[in-house]
């Protein structure tokens, strides 16, 4: 009998008690032995719950759990860092396995848990923490025995997917979109992580460490949320066949284990409209890993939610208990490495709101002294503009001059062609 501690009965908690529950007999025949929750962790013990569960199974001490000597298997569904981090560690500590769903533990301590589960003998997983059903890490790590991997880009978020599809798609607002995702379980208890991009820097952070095999800082890659996008900016996008995604890209230069030129960022950026991006909707998430052998891979599946996440969670546990989880040393260079923008580079769209009209004056001048040559789409209440191609550090740095407050502005790089049928239909 293989015996699980689960902590946390929220979304995912829930929902890899369900599969649990519903797969015992298949599980058994597959792995020759039974598994049970014998153990849940909650922070409110009267808190009113969809499933029913007997009262002796809840606990509010996670020590119960963790220090539990017939417990083989920690899942943590908790959530946050501290509390988090803490119980990771003591069940590590204390000889038991770890399967997490939690990428803001994961980012910051993968090359110290990993280690310890090294040390102990033990696995440590958490195929859940990046592209909810999506067995990307899984993917990642087969792949890397091979390939060197160049470059990882994806739509790593649910909430802001399902935001900027529901905005798009059905005209909702902001906090519309918002309050919807919460209701469905895929935003952050608190949902600044997913709309800032924290999230999906974490995300790529996680899955940059494995790839580039040396750790990666979250709190280093450019982050720019998804908040300052406007209805009017989603209506000169459909003008223009573009839609708006919530883009992680990482990419290493040629010479990396030589000269560590790594480029990071989470951005809203442009796709054209008939793009595989594009096609991208609602909750669902995509990761492209470039590969220098197999070339480019595209995988695809729900992002967040309680059935898709709940299963990587499942899975990360069924590979522990039949042994597929040892691969090889995942980090070999402990030294962090910064990341820049210096490696993209693009056409810009640009709306700024001037305060006054004489700003705009200003606004031709600075583009002017960084050498940004652009056209004019409109120039109505907010000045819009198309840059030529511009490297993504020659745009900050004029950005960074505009000195206006994020309400006032919004640019994006486009990512592909716009067609010049529309470009000669917007300008007229
Ligand atoms: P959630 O619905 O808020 O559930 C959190 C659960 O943990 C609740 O049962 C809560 O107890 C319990 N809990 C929280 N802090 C605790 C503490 N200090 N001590 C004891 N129990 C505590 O969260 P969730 O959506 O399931 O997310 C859990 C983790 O999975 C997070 O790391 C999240 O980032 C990650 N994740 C979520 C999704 C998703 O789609 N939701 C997808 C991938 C990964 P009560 O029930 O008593 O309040
Ligand atoms: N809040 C996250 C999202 C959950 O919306 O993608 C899945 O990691």
């Amino acid at each position: 009998m293989i015996k699980i501690g689960l902590l946390g009965f929220g979304t995912v908690g829930s929902g890899v008690y369900e599969i649990i529950e519903k797969e015992k007999n298949n599980f058994r025949t597959l792995l020759g032995e039974e598994i049970e929750i014998s153990k849940i962790l909650v922070s409110d013990l009267n808190k009113k719950r969809n499933v029913n569960l007997p009262p002796t199974l809840i606990t509010d001490n996670p020590y119960e759990i963790l220090n539990a000597p017939d417990i083989d298997i920690i899942v943590e569904a908790i959530g946050g860092v501290k509390h988090a981090y803490k119980y990771v560690t003591l069940a590590l500590e204390n000889d038991k396995h770890v399967v997490t769903a939690n990428k803001a533990i994961v980012a910051k301590y993968m090359d110290e848990l990993l280690a310890l589960a090294e040390k102990k003998g033990k696995g440590f997983l958490f195929e859940a923490s990046v592209g909810g059903g999506i067995p990307i890490i899984k993917s990642l790590k087969q792949n890397i025995r091979i390939n060197k991997i160049t470059q990882i880009k994806g739509i790593l978020n649910g909430t802001t997917n399902f935001i900027l599809s529901k905005m798009t798609d059905e005209n909702l607002s902001f906090n519309e979109a918002l309050e919807l995702a919460r209701k469905l379980g895929y935003a952050e208890a608190d949902p600044t992580d997913d709309i800032e991009g924290y999230d999906v820097a974490r995300k790529l952070s996680i899955l940059s460490s494995i790839a580039f095999k040396t750790k990666t800082n979250y709190n280093n890659i450019m982050c720019r949320g998804i908040n300052s996008i406007s209805k009017l900016d989603i209506s000169m996008f459909k003008k223009l066949s573009l839609k708006v995604k919530l883009i992680g890209n990482a990419v290493i230069s040629d010479n990396f284990f030589i000269d560590k030129e790594f480029s990071a960022s989470v951005e809203p950026i442009l796709v054209n409209e008939n793009s595989t991006f594009a096609s991208v909707n609602d909750a669902f998430n995509i990761v492209s890993l470039m590969g220098d052998t197999v070339g480019e891979q595209h995988f695809y599946g729900h992002g967040a939610g309680k059935n898709s996440t709940a299963n990587a969670v499942v899975s990360d546990i069924l590979d522990l208990i039949s042994g597929e989880y040892k691969f090889s040393k995942l980090i070999e260079n402990t030294i962090t490495i910064p990341a820049g923008v210096k490696l993209f580079k693009g056409k810009y769209y640009l709306r700024v709101a001037p305060a006054s009209k004489t700003q705009i004056p200003k606004i031709f001048n600075l583009l002017n002294k960084n050498d940004i040559k652009y056209e004019i789409i409109s120039i109505n209440e907010d000045l819009i503009l198309l840059t030529e191609l511009i490297s993504a550090d020659t745009m900050e740095h004029f950005i960074k001059q505009l000195k206006l407050s994020h309400d006032n502005y919004c640019y994006l790089r486009i990512e592909g062609k716009i067609e010049s049928k529309k470009y000669a239909e917007v300008l007229s």
